[in-house]
């Protein structure tokens, strides 16, 4: 079984910038001098679009229902591309992206005020901490002592607890550098917050490049050991939010094994191999395929909702997780991450009830959830590789989504 060792847990801040910045500086030879005209004449050039400028602006998203004041993000990118987040909860709200024919679709799961968002929202677009999917029993030890964690999941501790990263309002600061637009957002989780030790200075950047990429890095300092576990919860459709479920989208994951659960999705400890079952998707297999198969860890997940264990060459650097194509659109995305883990939800949950952004029922299943992360339980579980950041030994992880089309 592999241990904490083979998964290097953080690096440097420094090192993770400058991944930032190498990601970021791939944009430099994209503009260069172009190639001589070709002889045929040319036709008119359609006006460029507004969007299509790499830019990053802070406007308003009206108030939450106390009255504070929300900020509004707004991204886009030289492709036409517009990624907009709010700092209540870090939240993507929308992330506008061309299809095949080149119409923008908005491809994430959300809402169209802040309010609805705080009323009743299963995580849609969220930054979910201090950490990121559940915790059995509500309780870990660590370096002798027990900590109590608040049971918001039946008997376990799901995305932080009650008042998880994902409901606190966060402070943004846009930047715009050569070829890419974003926005980091810092937060100050208490000591105690949500039953977890430690006084934590959390950073996340969402980067959106001239190349499509959105680029989240996650970093974070502690002044006492603390497990940490941060992750996106977005909900994709690729077809455009509201347009039905996600059983014809290809998904290929790159992972040979994934983490068998429990009852209440708490994993046993194992890794177990993918093949012969429905969690095979190293060969792009449509999501519907086997979602309604009877393996009883389907049937536990009411459907996918599990974690898979990314088959990384090398833990701890930027390496393949997952590669989607929705054929109808023919949109494409494409994720990597320095984290061992992703935890593919496929909406089971949905039901019909929330009314998205474009008046249209968020359907069961009508999205999927990739979630890169630590394996969960870590804290509870000696053999998955370890979550506990210290003072001096700082928290670093980073995912990129690459987006694109297939004719
Ligand atoms: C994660 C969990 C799911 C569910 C969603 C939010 O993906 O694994 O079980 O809690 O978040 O609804």
């Amino acid at each position: 079984m592999p241990t904490s060792s083979l998964f290097p847990r953080s690096c440097t801040f420094t090192a993770m910038a400058l991944a930032a910045a190498a990601i970021a500086g791939c944009q430099s030879s994209t503009p260069g001098t172009p190639p001589a005209a070709p002889a045929a004449p040319a036709a008119p050039a359609a006006p460029a679009s507004p969007a299509a400028k790499t830019a990053a602006v802070k406007g308003s998203f009206g108030t939450l229902p106390d009255g504070t004041a929300v900020d509004l993000y707004t991204l886009t990118n030289a492709q036409g591309t517009e990624l907009r987040a709010m700092n209540y909860g870090g939240i993507i709200l929308s992330l506008k992206v061309k299809d095949k024919a080149g119409t923008p679709g908005d491809i994430v799961l959300g809402f169209n005020d802040a309010a609805s968002y705080v009323k009743d929202s299963p995580y849609f677009g969220a930054i979910v901490g201090r950490y990121g999917n559940r915790i059995g029993g509500a309780t870990f030890a660590l370096d002798g002592k027990t900590y109590t964690l608040a049971k918001n999941d039946g008997a376990n501790t799901l995305h932080g607890g009650n008042k998880g990263f994902d409901k606190k309002l966060w402070t943004g600061t846009t930047f715009e550098k050569p070829g890419a637009a974003g926005v980091t957002l810092t937060l100050t989780s208490p000591d105690g917050d949500e039953g977890y030790p430690g006084n934590l200075q959390m950073t996340v950047t969402y980067t959106l490049t001239d190349a499509n990429e959105l680029v989240i890095d996650y970093l974070a300092k502690t002044d006492k050991a603390t497990p940490v576990n941060v992750t996106q919860h977005s909900y994709f459709n690729l077809a455009g939010e509201g347009s039905g479920t996600i059983n014809d989208h290809v998904m290929q994951i790159h992972a040979s094994r994934y983490t068998p659960v429990v009852k209440g999705l708490i994993p046993t400890g194992q890794l177990a191999s993918v093949e012969g079952t429905p969690f095979d998707f190293r060969t792009p297999t449509p999501i519907g395929a086997r979602i309604e198969s009877k393996d009883p860890q389907m049937v536990l997940g009411g459907g996918y909702d599990h974690n898979w264990v990314i088959d990384q060459k090398s833990p701890g650097t930027l390496g393949p997780v997952l590669r989607v194509v929705e054929p109808t659109s023919g949109r494409t995305m494409e994720m990597t991450s320095t984290e061992p883990g992703v935890q593919f939800y496929t909406g089971n949950f949905l039901d019909g009830h929330h009314i998205g952004k474009s008046g249209k029922p968020y359907v069961r299943r009508g999205a999927f959830c990739v979630e890169t992360q630590h394996f969960p339980d870590s804290p509870n579980q000696k053999s998955f590789p370890s979550t506990i950041v210290r003072p001096g030994k700082d928290y670093a992880s980073q995912t990129v989504f690459k987006f694109g089309v297939e004719k």
